[in-house]
């Protein structure tokens, strides 16, 4: 049986404050966890004006300087970290998700599935949904609106992924309940990061519905947050083999040539 514990950090970031969103995301990672999940877009916040915005807040994967900061911190601190990046790519900008292993190796998601007013500023992701391998578990990664896609983690857990890693900026309220959902449907452990607090840079007010969690394959919610406060929320999760043989019987009795997709 393999034990981690995993860490969904909950942030309340100040739009534009780079340095300041990283150290004080960085400061809620606990001292003794192996992996820790930080939101979607949680070092820039998350409603820019217009493209050109984006562009100039955005940095490359993995060399820019919050992605320096995190892998200075994997590194130091012996922890797996994913987080949600503003990432440029050319005179792109991906809504991507980062993980960093403490050996320094990376790997990127872009998001998949944009979500309102992203399809103005980000580029659609062009990585599409893989497992990788990170503190000893396979992990998926996907961003906050993938959620409402049963496809996403449906592919990841097709893919191998026993944990999936989901950095969010929420505004709608039904994705902590449909990742209940997402985790019982594929048998996968899942760390939602959300953040809470409000922007509104663009005349269309939002509020960020907070409710981080870590949920089971077996739908419990092994810890969660509320909706206004920061932290973190943490557990241990159990990755054993009966779980690993539940999960391929499942996905094993699965009848791809009845369905339509
Ligand atoms: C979202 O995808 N940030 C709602």
């Amino acid at each position: 049986m393999t034990r981690l514990r995993v860490a969904a950090v909950q942030t309340d970031p100040v739009f534009g404050r780079v340095d300041e969103n990283v150290a004080t995301a960085l400061a809620l990672v606990p001292a003794d966890c192996d992996l820790a999940v930080l939101p979607e877009l949680f070092a820039t916040g998350y409603q820019f004006r217009d493209p050109a915005e984006a562009l100039a807040l955005a940095e490359p994967a993995p060399d820019g300087p919050v992605c320096a900061a995190l892998r200075e911190f994997a590194a130091a601190r012996d922890v797996t970290l994913v987080a949600g990046l503003a990432e440029r790519a050319g005179d792109r900008v991906f809504n991507s998700a980062v993980l960093l292993r403490p050996d320094g190796s990376w790997s990127v998601y872009r998001k998949t599935h944009l979500f309102r007013d992203e399809h103005a500023l980000f580029a659609p992701g062009d990585t599409g949904f893989a497992a990788t391998a990170a503190a000893g578990v396979a992990v998926g990664l996907m961003v906050c609106y993938d959620w409402i896609f049963p496809e996403s983690a449906r592919t990841l857990a097709l893919a191998g992924a026993r944990l999936i890693c989901h950095p969010s900026n929420l505004v709608l309220p039904w994705c902590p309940d449909a990742m209940v959902t997402r985790c019982l449907e594929n048998r996968v452990f899942a760390v939602t990061a959300n953040r809470v607090g409000h922007e509104n840079r663009t005349g269309i007010p939002l509020r960020f519905i907070g409710r981080s969690q870590v949920v089971s394959p077996r739908g419990e919610r092994l810890a969660a947050l509320g909706e206004d406060e920061t932290g973190a929320a943490v557990a241990e999760i159990v990755l054993d083999e009966a779980l690993a043989v539940e999960r391929d019987d499942l996905l094993g009795a699965r009848r791809p040539e009845f369905y339509s997709l």
